[in-house]
């Protein structure tokens, strides 16, 4: 039986974190899908079409990455896909108590998907995309943290911002 796994999230914008995860993934699953919440915040910095685009750029040549889109319940998602497996990244401590509550209400929700929980490589352990975002906002480097195209993204988004 081939494994499908959905790794869901914001990813606004996409971080080397979690591109960190998706590789890990792409090698321990047969295929993982990364999936796109769409409405997540009322304002993201980079629409859906947006962020569908870079991760689908950075993953170009990687054959078994699928960057899709959702919206509603994440299980729902995921057995419409017949996927078995939501991955998610953990960073620290920090990060556990959201994602447990997370893993175990999509257990309750429907009890044949598990969550699993994937570690970074320690030199992404502190990123997130809200900080990548405020940092750079404030004049900050953000160089190695992100894929070389978001920081591309990112400096168009503040021009057109502040032509
Ligand atoms: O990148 P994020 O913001 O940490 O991702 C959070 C995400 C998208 C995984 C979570 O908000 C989610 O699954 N939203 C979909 C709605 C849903 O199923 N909510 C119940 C989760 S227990």
């Amino acid at each position: 039986m081939s494994t499908l796994a959905v790794y869901p999230g914001s990813f606004d914008p996409l971080t080397n974190g979690h591109v960190d995860i998706i590789s890990r993934g792409a090698r321990l699953f047969d295929r993982i899908v990364v999936a796109m919440l769409v409405n997540a915040e009322k304002a993201p910095l980079f629409t859906a079409h947006e962020r569908v685009d870079i991760a689908r750029a950075v993953f170009k040549d990687q054959p078994n990455v699928e960057v899709d889109t959702f919206d509603g319940l994440l299980v729902d998602y995921v057995q419409r896909r017949k996927a078995q497996v939501i991955v998610r990244g953990l960073r620290a401590i920090s990060d556990f108590e959201f994602e447990f509550q997370m893993a175990l209400m999509n257990r309750r929700l429907n009890d044949k998907i598990e969550t699993i929980f994937m570690m970074p490589a320690e030199q992404y352990t502190y990123i997130s995309s809200r900080l990548i975002k405020e940092v750079f906002s404030l004049g900050g480097r953000v160089h190695g943290l992100v894929p070389e195209l978001v920081e591309t993204r990112l400096r168009e988004k503040v021009m057109a911002r502040n032509p």
